[in-house]
């Protein structure tokens, strides 16, 4: 696909299945992120694969955070908290990894981090594979975030969800330039 194309018409897919796109596919979502804009190269950020089984264990985990929360939580939504990562082959946990630097305050790694994440999803449209980037509470809760591993300088900025298109995609209108765009 024509890159302007990828970048005017790329939409988020909420309803992601099987099959796993396949690792050269991954591999060309995963080299994007490297392109993002990134004051002092410091690449302040990394993913965590999250498929397979791997996806139960996360599923498990946002349930410990959800009774740690609200030990009274009912059955319905402690199953809808383990289902959470089940609604994609693969969750890439967008990790974003401050390290301190003399010229590159924590707000810039953060935006470097997110502009990763929105080049994989670039990337996927490009090659026809769904992708949709997610947060919600569970983001930031300090029991989803020690039982991933991050430090306490890490955060996590998103959950994408990447998978295969299941359904249709959305009718995109014409952006209204003068809305953002105005002459100083
Ligand atoms: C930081 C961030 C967090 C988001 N979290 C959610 C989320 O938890 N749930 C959701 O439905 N959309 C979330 N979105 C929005 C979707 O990813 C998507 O951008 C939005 O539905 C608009 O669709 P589009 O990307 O096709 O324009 C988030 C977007 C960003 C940038």
């Amino acid at each position: 696909m024509d890159a302007l194309d990828a970048l005017h018409l790329r939409s988020s897919v909420p309803k992601l299945s099987d099959p796993l796109p396949s690792q050269v596919m991954l591999d060309n979502i995963y080299k994007a992120a490297f392109r993002a804009a990134d004051h002092a190269v410091l690449r302040p950020w990394r993913f965590l694969i999250v498929k397979g089984d791997a996806r139960r264990r996360l599923g498990e985990l946002f349930v410990q955070a959800g009774l740690d929360g609200d030990a009274e939580l009912d059955d319905s939504a402690v199953e809808k908290l383990r289902s959470k990562p089940l609604r994609a082959p693969l969750v890439l946990v967008c990790v974003s990894s401050y390290k301190p630097h003399p010229k590159v305050p924590e707000i810039e790694q953060d935006l470097s981090a997110g502009a990763a994440i929105q080049n994989m999803l670039v990337a996927a449209f490009a090659q026809g594979v769904g992708a949709m980037w997610r947060t919600g509470s569970l983001a930031y809760n300090p029991v989803v975030k020690s039982g991933l591993g991050l430090s306490s300088q890490e955060k996590i900025i998103g959950f994408l969800y990447i998978g295969t298109i299941n359904g249709g995609t959305k009718q995109l209108c014409d952006p209204d330039l003068q809305s953002c765009f105005q002459d100083w």
